[in-house]
């Protein structure tokens, strides 16, 4: 079938900005695929810190391309070479380094590749930071998700805390503010909107509101029922 039977919709924006909790709630009231290409990342960090390699050295990271299988299960839980890896992708190590590993090419190369592949011939929504510039760059709709960075931390502090992982407020915000410098300031695919994409600031909505705004902007574009 032609692609043109499927909506893509990216969304794209920093860390903690609600992406993954928007983007899950509106794929399952569209009845999409979800597809959270931060856990793919995720996996493949937990992938060469479990190889006790370094993930700050390029080339050493670069060794599992192709030697490690990452994908979703029928939960739609991460896995990395057939295990569900999904709680463990949370836990700090992984948000420490997973910048470095998200800021090489070869990498970012591999796992665009599989995004690609789950992508074809399905109407999807696909949360990221390069999925409207560049992974899905034809996606009918595009959506840049941001919010204040001390509105993030604290969102990801109590995200945290829930899922039982020992952090404080001040290492969420310390921790965010590395990434989304990291992310935006690498050569490859940064983290930044799309020319076309539609922006929303989520500091002072709820995860309601923003579905909402988001079912809006698809309406407009005449794509929802
Ligand atoms: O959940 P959170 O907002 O903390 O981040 P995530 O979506 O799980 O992504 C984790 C990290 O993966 C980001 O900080 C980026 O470094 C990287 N990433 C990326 O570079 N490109 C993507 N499409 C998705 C994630």
């Amino acid at each position: 079938m032609d692609k043109k039977n499927f909506i893509s919709i990216a969304i794209d924006g920093p860390s903690a900005s609600g992406k993954s909790t928007v983007a899950k709630l509106l794929a399952s009231r569209l009845n999409f695929l979800y597809v959270d290409t931060g856990a793919m990342y995720r996996a493949y960090t937990l992938a060469v810190l479990s190889s006790s390699l370094n993930a700050k050295n390029e080339k050493e990271s670069d060794s599992l391309i192709g030697k490690i299988e990452i994908n979703f299960d029928e939960n739609n839980h991460v896995c990395l070479n057939g295990k569900d890896v999904s709680k463990e992708i949370r836990e700090n190590n992984v948000a420490d380094n997973v910048s470095y590993i998200a800021s090489y090419k070869n990498i970012r190369l591999f796992l665009v590749s599989l995004q690609r592949k789950i992508a074809n011939n399905k109407n999807i929504v696909m949360d990221g930071r390069d999925i409207g510039t560049y992974v899905l760059k034809d996606a009918e709709v595009k959506i840049f998700l941001s919010a204040d960075v001390e509105e993030r931390a604290r969102r990801r502090f109590s995200e945290n805390k829930e899922k039982g992982i020992d952090t404080s407020y001040e290492e969420c915000l310390e921790n965010i503010k590395k990434r989304d410098y990291i992310d935006s300031h690498r050569d490859f695919c940064p983290l930044r909107p799309a020319s076309d994409a539609i922006h929303i600031d989520s500091t002072n909505l709820s995860i309601e509101e923003v579905v909402s705004k988001m079912e809006e902007i698809i309406k407009k574009k005449g794509y929802l029922l």
